[in-house]
């Protein structure tokens, strides 16, 4: 997969995308990242790429020319290169959006600063606007290398069997169907200042196994988001029963 990054400060996304799952993934082709310095498209001598907000008001607003020619150079010959904005305003980012992206062959994010973009770089360049939170960053790069490597570690035979998405918190494998979060997780050793990992942890029996775990998920989601919990009413037969066990279990103790 293609990802172009455009930013005012290159050497910030450069950096953090040479470690771990994403420097792995480009180091083995998987991942062919492109960081453009947007000063590199300014038009005037100052290499300057923002300017005062007609109107007035505090605060400076990015130029539309160097993110047009910028983003016209990059998918020049291309298609349909989707052209994503981080804002604070734009959809909600989620696991199913980063799936979405994990299945393009290519595409851009622009990483605003100041204000943001001229609204025209939003109406005729932007395809797509993606908000991390409601909070408000200095600039765009941390939320464009969140997305990317959200995206990145989806892809096929970037992380080992070991690290598999799939039964993470919202994934799509049996143990981490959609919107349920993960289980808790343990190693060694099996006691550590008086806390005991569970027996049946211990026991090697899979099916059991398998059972704490979509309990674990059940109950951690019914805790924590009752938003997702909500989505995944009514439960299967199947839930329903881990639930009623882990119910009378708890009501016992
Ligand atoms: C200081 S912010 C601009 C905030 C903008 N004036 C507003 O009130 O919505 C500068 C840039 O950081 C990025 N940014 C800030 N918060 C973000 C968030 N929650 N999600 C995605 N991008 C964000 C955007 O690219 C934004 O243009």
């Amino acid at each position: 997969m293609r990802v172009d990054i455009v930013t005012v400060f290159p050497d910030m996304v450069r950096q953090a995308a040479s470690a771990s799952i994403l420097g792995r993934a480009q180091a083995s082709g998987k991942l062919d990242l492109r960081v453009h310095d947007l000063r590199d498209y300014a038009v005037n001598k100052h290499r300057s790429t923002d300017d005062a907000p007609f109107g007035g008001g505090a605060g400076m607003v990015m130029l539309p020319a160097p993110l047009f020619a910028c983003v016209e150079a990059i998918t020049e010959g291309a298609t349909t290169v989707p052209v994503i904005y981080t804002a604070p305003d734009g959809e909600l980012f989620t696991q199913r959006i980063a799936r979405e992206l994990s299945g393009e062959e290519r595409f851009v994010i622009l990483c605003g600063h100041y204000e943001g973009v001229d609204e025209r770089v939003r109406q005729a360049l932007v395809t797509r606007e993606i908000s991390l939170g409601d909070y408000v960053l200095t600039g765009g790069e941390l939320p464009a290398l969140v997305i990317l490597d959200a995206v990145t570690r989806l892809l096929p035979d970037v992380l080992g069997n070991a690290e598999s998405p799939h039964e993470e918190s919202f994934g799509t494998g049996e143990a981490g169907a959609e919107s349920l979060l993960e289980y808790p997780h343990y190693t060694r050793p099996a006691e550590f200042r008086g806390m005991r990992v569970p027996d049946i942890l211990q026991n090697g029996h899979h099916a059991n196994i398998a059972k704490w775990r979509r309990t674990q998920s059940l109950v951690r989601t019914r805790e924590r988001r009752p938003d997702l919990w909500q989505k995944l009413l009514p439960l299967s037969k199947a839930d329903q029963k881990l639930l009623d066990v882990y119910e009378a279990e708890t009501n016992g103790q």
